[in-house]
């Protein structure tokens, strides 16, 4: 989850570099480092923890330039995230290494190394990786030679980018298990960790493939796979502009993403529905046959997007009828999981890089080799290039666009339209949707962008119940149904970025335990759509009103809920209920945010956390 940025060119990259490393921020926020290799030949480095801001005024007091150099964000696995231990790490002072990943054998490479006569300096995993390729390059006297030559050694995960003031004519890097990419410039070219980091040179990229070795040089590229074969990898261009990096007029990238969602569901829409109807074939040209095979769905995710998941699973057996099971994907990957026959495996995830996902697919992929196991994968995602997408039977990429802030939140919402189509589209082709069902969701669909729009029109009443949070400690948020998930989002939301305790309960569980917490310090937050369950949620409220805990509601207009002591209603736009779980979000994104505001935290980069988890 650290970050990685690269250049090669005729001009000084040293600001290239820093614009990588700060549209990189969101993978890790630790410490962060540059080395280039300057004029004289010499390599130079500049390292500090915290922030690339930090990084940033160091470069002013003590600039570097040069026309090759790596730079790093860091987010500590190994050590402490000190200056001594942030990236870029040297051997001797003529070969450095940027990394991202773990390495899991890195205290035998250690010990080994060190029998070697090499001194470690770090607490790092990294640190074994620039040794054992100075040892392997004083063997080989060349720096992609001892590069392939040192990759079997390396046992766990990495993305790496290694540059030698000896060979001053190139970059070399390679992945397992982190994502890396290749932008082709005019003349100079560029590697990170995500496009993102490079949009503001090139628009042309080269992803790498699992095991892939590249050399890059300034006028050419050079790759060979996991086998040690040379190799072509597609270019992509992109087409949407670079500004997406940019914070535009709002104070913090999550406000500015939650205002986006109006206009990002409706391009999730776009193409995939039609007058009256999901279009099956959106989730690619095998799917229709696919899916009549389809008896059940496993979803496997991580986070906010195992948020998404759970509410999909209320969705696929309600109206489409199949079962559906959801688990995190931290705890499938090492189960032993009995396959349901005929199932359709699920993946969803904002990045398509989440390392226990990934993982989760690869096994589920090995098992759909073997008789009963999956019968094909589906990958929910906001990534098209990423790893995920690559590796999944079919896929239906989200239209977030990139999302910096940490905390999800555009992502989150258009997960749930892309599930609503996934459901539409398996009930019809199983014939499992009641008569009209398709063609009134797909209306409500339609016409869900407005309504998210009204609901963001609330932004200030929500901020004026922010206030209530301020010097709170703990909170509840109950839900029922599929409002349950939404109700562990909120929580979710709630405590990444205000650090405020924030657990979520199915409502009907509350006297079962977390009723022994309320009382007139501890807020409880629920969302009251006008549906079958709202009469049993209100009994649920009044239960915590008796104890004195003080209420937030977030209810539809004719749920029969009213303001009054202790209770602070907010009114929502009448929803489908179907659609209810996309919409009441919205109000709970708001309240967090306005809660950390007020508290003053780093909204978009909260403390411990990173946007796309790539280690275990
Ligand atoms: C991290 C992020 C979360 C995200 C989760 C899963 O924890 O901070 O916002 O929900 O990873 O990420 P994915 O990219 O797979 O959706």
């Amino acid at each position: 989850m650290c970050g990685i940025v690269g250049a090669i060119a005729e001009r000084n990259i040293t600001a290239i570099l820093l614009e990588g490393l700060k549209r990189l921020e969101y993978r890790g926020y630790d410490s962060a480092g540059v080395a280039v290799l300057d004029e004289a030949g010499r390599l130079q480095r500049r390292r500090r923890s915290g922030k690339v801001a930090e990084l940033e005024q160091a470069l002013k007091d003590e600039p570097l330039a040069g026309r090759l150099g790596i730079a790093h964000t860091r987010w500590a696995t190994h050590g402490a995230p000190c200056e001594r231990n942030a990236h870029p790490h040297f051997s001797g002072d003529g070969l450095a290494v940027v990394h991202n990943g773990i390495i899991e054998n890195h205290e035998e490479l250690r010990t080994r190394l060190k029998g070697l006569g090499y001194a470690f300096v770090s607490d790092t995993d990294t640190e074994v990786i620039v040794h054992l390729l100075h040892h392997k390059l004083k063997e080989t006297g060349d720096l992609t030679t001892a590069l392939k030559a040192a990759v079997p050694e390396l046992h766990g995960a990495y993305g790496l980018a290694v540059i030698s003031a000896d060979q001053p004519d190139r970059l070399v890097a390679t992945r397992s298990g982190s994502p890396l990419v290749i932008g082709l410039g005019i003349g100079e070219n560029f590697l990170a960790s995500d496009q993102l980091a490079l949009r503001q040179v090139t628009d042309r990229f080269v992803y790498l493939e699992e095991g892939d070795i590249a050399e890059i040089r300034r006028d050419r590229i050079s790759l060979w796979d996991n086998a040690g074969q040379p190799v072509q990898r597609e270019t992509v261009q992109y087409h949407e502009g670079a500004e997406a990096a940019d914070k535009g007029e709002y104070r913090h990238f999550m406000l500015k993403e939650i205002y986006e969602q109006p206009k990002v569901v409706q391009r999730t829409l776009e193409g995939r529905i039609g007058q009256e109807q999901v279009l099956v074939q959106a989730f690619g040209p095998q799917a229709a046959d696919l899916f009549a095979k389809v008896k059940n769905v496993q979803i496997v995710a991580c986070g906010t997007s195992y948020h998404a998941g759970m509410v999909a699973r209320y969705w696929l057996e309600a109206l489409a009828g199949i079962p559906c099971q959801i688990e995190v994907a931290s705890e499938f990957r090492y189960r032993k999981v009995v396959v349901q026959p005929d199932s359709l495996f699920v993946t969803i995830s904002q990045s398509g890089e989440t390392a226990d996902t990934l993982a989760a697919l690869r096994n589920a992929k090995a098992r759909s080799r073997e008789e009963g196991g999956y019968l094909a994968s589906l990958a929910i995602c906001n990534v098209g290039t990423s790893s995920l997408v690559r590796e999944s039977d079919l896929c239906l990429l989200t239209q977030a666009g990139p999302e910096i802030g940490v905390a999800s939140t555009k992502a989150f919402t258009t997960q749930l339209v892309a599930l609503l189509l996934l459901t539409l589209a398996l009930g019809k082709v199983r014939g499992g949707l009641e008569e009209g069902v398709e063609a009134e969701l797909v209306e409500e669909l339609r016409r869900l962008p407005t309504r998210l729009g009204e609901a963001l029109a609330m932004d200030k009443t929500v901020e004026k119940v922010a206030e209530l949070f301020a010097e709170k400690h703990h909170t509840l948020f109950l839900g029922r149904g599929a409002q349950y998930p939404v109700a562990m989002e909120g929580a979710l939301k709630l405590k990444e970025i205000s650090y405020i305790h924030a657990e979520a309960y199915p409502a009907g569980e509350l006297k079962h335990g977390p009723l022994a917490l309320v009382d007139a310090d501890m807020p409880v937050v629920t969302v009251a759509p006008n549906n079958e369950l709202v009469e049993k949620l209100k009994s649920n409220l009044q239960e915590v009103r008796a104890r004195g805990g003080e209420l937030i509601v977030f209810a539809d207009e004719e749920a029969g809920i009213e303001n009054g002591e202790g209770t602070h209603l907010v009114n929502m736009p009448h929803i489908h209920d179907v659609l209810a779980p996309i919409l009441y979000t919205l109000p709970l994104q708001l309240l967090s945010y306005y809660v950390a505001v007020l508290k003053g935290t780093d909204v978009d980069q909260p403390r411990n956390l990173a946007k796309s988890v790539t280690v275990e």
